[in-house]
């Protein structure tokens, strides 16, 4: 955003350096914003580096305006800044599952919420690609959010739903192992709330890929 002189955002604090992404807090035309501003990662190949970086922020902005439009609950698009890499969208009030989950604040039904939330992404042709409790978020009213796009897909394969369930089976297991049955609660959510949508494979299809994609790590692991 350089150059502007006069600047719609302002800034409050940071809140996250992440190994891909600077994320701050602040205002951006009156309303409380984020900005995220993914970095390269400082390959040896700056052209490949600079490459990946720009893909998957048109990845993010394509999979979170396709989301807008359907009323999903995940930020909304308020800026693209292509040459910086950059976008401003819309604050969530609330916490990550993480810090939840391990403040041992989790109510009853949020994972059930959870699985019911992952479905419903599914069914408007979505994966997902890193659902950790990082990128879940729960609202100050207890809803659902999704967060973090980069590497999503539109119009995924089976692989990819079921892929969905096991990456966040495996934070589960090796970050919140004090709660037994969360990847049960979560896929109980999952099939409870699914409907049938055509193109989109169906929830018990989902749910026989995750168990196959969980065994197959099993044996090798
Ligand atoms: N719209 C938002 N509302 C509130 N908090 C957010 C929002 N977007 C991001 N955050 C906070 O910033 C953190 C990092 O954001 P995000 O997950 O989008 O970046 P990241 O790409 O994961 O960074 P990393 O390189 O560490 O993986 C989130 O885990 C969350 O705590
Ligand atoms: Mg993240």
């Amino acid at each position: 955003m350089s150059g502007v002189p006069y600047r719609p955002w302002s800034f409050e604090m940071k809140v996250h350096e992440g190994a891909e992404a600077t994320v701050s807090k602040g205002v951006w035309l009156g309303k409380p914003a984020i900005l995220k501003v993914r970095k390269p990662k400082g390959y040896r190949n700056p052209d490949l580096d600079s490459r990946l970086t720009k893909s998957r922020m048109a990845v993010e902005v394509r999979a979170l305006s396709r989301l807008q439009r359907v009323n999903f609950p995940s930020p909304s698009l308020l800026y693209v800044d292509q040459q910086d890499s950059s976008i401003i969208i819309s604050e969530i009030e609330g916490f990550p599952l993480f810090e939840v989950m391990v403040n041992g604040n989790l109510e009853e039904g949020a994972l059930s919420r959870v699985g019911g939330t992952i479905r419903r992404l599914h069914e408007n042709g979505v994966s997902h690609g890193d659902l950790t409790t990082h990128n879940i978020m729960i609202g100050t009213d207890g809803e659902i959010f999704l967060i973090d796009f980069g590497l999503a897909k539109i119009s995924p394969e089976l692989e990819n739903l079921g892929q969905d369930l096991q990456v966040l089976n495996e934070c589960l297991t090796a970050s919140h192992s004090e709660y037994s049955e969360a990847i049960e609660k979560v896929v109980e959510g999952y099939i409870s709330s699914s409907t049938s949508v055509p193109e989109v494979p169906s929830s018990s299809d989902v749910t026989q890929r995750f168990d196959e994609i969980r065994n197959r790590v099993r044996y090798l692991g």
